[in-house]
């Protein structure tokens, strides 16, 4: 924590203007708001493909404070958008792109089109531009086949999806615009992300708001497989402490590598499960016997995945605050206090 705290404070006295990309989606609305908190000058795009104006709705509370934030509803995909939305940028926090193993395996030119051409776009746009740095959104899902636990950086395995192949060729564009044209690049690998805000309506919703979603209406949920598949859940504000860290990282060593977001633990979709229903039986005792539906294994789902944060920590002084089961208290907390749907 010492060196976010120190990091926060830095930005405080030195406000600079930062791009979020997706900052209408979960993660990036979620950087926005911390941006804004430390009154930094904040530029918003997205085309509200996956996300939802009522995320930065949520947002004008935290733009009440010092910060400034602009918004720019455009399209990766679009040169121009990119280009429009870099001018006079120091620091570049890049979301935008299509999520889900499964929608990228229905539609993978479209997954593609977003994930890669538009990925290509922003750094020709920030390198054009000349910002300080680029910090980009890759994935666990770039580990693939790879058996080994926990998951370290520079062993990767064959990507199983249209969106782990992205995601992996992200991290490999960046690394060439870093040696051809000198942009600093970071990317962080985040491994199951949660929290306030992230959608769980719809085919390809995450597990964790999914779940809150079903079981808050009183519905039981499903679990793919036999509930023993594992994952190192990461709640949201250890994925904001990255971002900022390695934006304003300034050890050389730390540049141009990808690194690993996530607590670095295990929990399985078994514990999961009880342990969300149990957060909210207090307010719903109705929930207390509601037991989950097993179904098939889905495709291109890893088994296993847990995260080995040492590179992270090392090089950029990453030390997540929130545990699995503080994070999901969070998360119970903001799902009760939504409207009914
Ligand atoms: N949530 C996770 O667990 C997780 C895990 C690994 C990686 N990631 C990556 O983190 C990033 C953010 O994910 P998220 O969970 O916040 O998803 P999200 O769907 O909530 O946010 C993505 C945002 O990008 C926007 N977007 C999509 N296509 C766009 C386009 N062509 N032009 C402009 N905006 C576009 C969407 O409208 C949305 O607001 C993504 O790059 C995702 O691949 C997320």
């Amino acid at each position: 924590m010492e060196a976010f705290k120190a990091a926060e404070s830095r930005l405080k006295t030195t406000p600079a203007r930062w791009l979020v990309t997706g900052a209408a989606g979960f993660i990036g609305s979620h950087l926005v708001e911390q941006l804004l908190r430390l009154g930094q000058r904040v530029v918003g795009l997205d085309n509200f493909s996956t996300g939802h104006r009522h995320n930065l709705d949520a947002l004008q509370a935290a733009s009440a404070g010092s910060g400034e934030f602009t918004f720019i509803e455009g399209d990766i995909r679009s040169l121009d958008d990119c280009r429009r939305a870099v001018a006079g940028v120091d620091y570049i926090l890049h979301e935008a792109a299509l999520g889900s193993v499964p929608r990228s395996l229905e539609d993978p030119l479209l997954t593609n089109a977003v994930n890669i051409d538009g990925f290509v776009n922003m750094l020709v746009a920030a390198r054009d531009a000349g910002v300080r740095r680029f910090v980009y959104a890759a994935s666990s899902s770039t580990y693939g086949d790879h058996p080994g636990l926990p998951k370290v950086e520079d062993e990767i395995g064959k990507p199983l999806s249209p969106y782990a192949v992205t995601k992996y060729v992200n991290e490999l564009y960046a690394d060439v615009f870093q040696r051809a044209y000198g942009l600093d690049c970071v990317g962080l690998r985040y491994f199951n992300v949660f929290g306030p805000r992230q959608d769980p309506q719809g085919a390809y919703a995450a597990v964790i708001p999914r779940w809150f979603g079903e079981l808050v209406a009183g519905r039981s949920c499903q679990i793919n497989g036999d509930g023993e598949t594992s994952r190192d859940f990461c709640y949201i504000d250890n994925v904001v402490q990255a971002n900022l860290l390695a934006a304003t990282a300034t050890d050389p060593a730390a540049l141009n590598q990808v690194y690993n977001i996530a607590f670095g633990g295990r929990t399985t979709l078994n514990e999961l499960y009880y342990g969300i229903r149990d957060l909210l039986v207090p307010g719903r005792p109705g929930l207390a016997a509601l037991e989950p539906v097993y179904g098939a294994f889905r495709e291109g789902d890893v088994r296993h995945s847990q995260a080995d944060i040492g590179k992270a920590a090392r090089l950029l002084g990453y030390a997540p605050e929130y545990d699995v089961h503080e994070g999901l208290g969070c998360t119970a907390a903001w799902f009760l206090s939504q409207p009914a749907a």
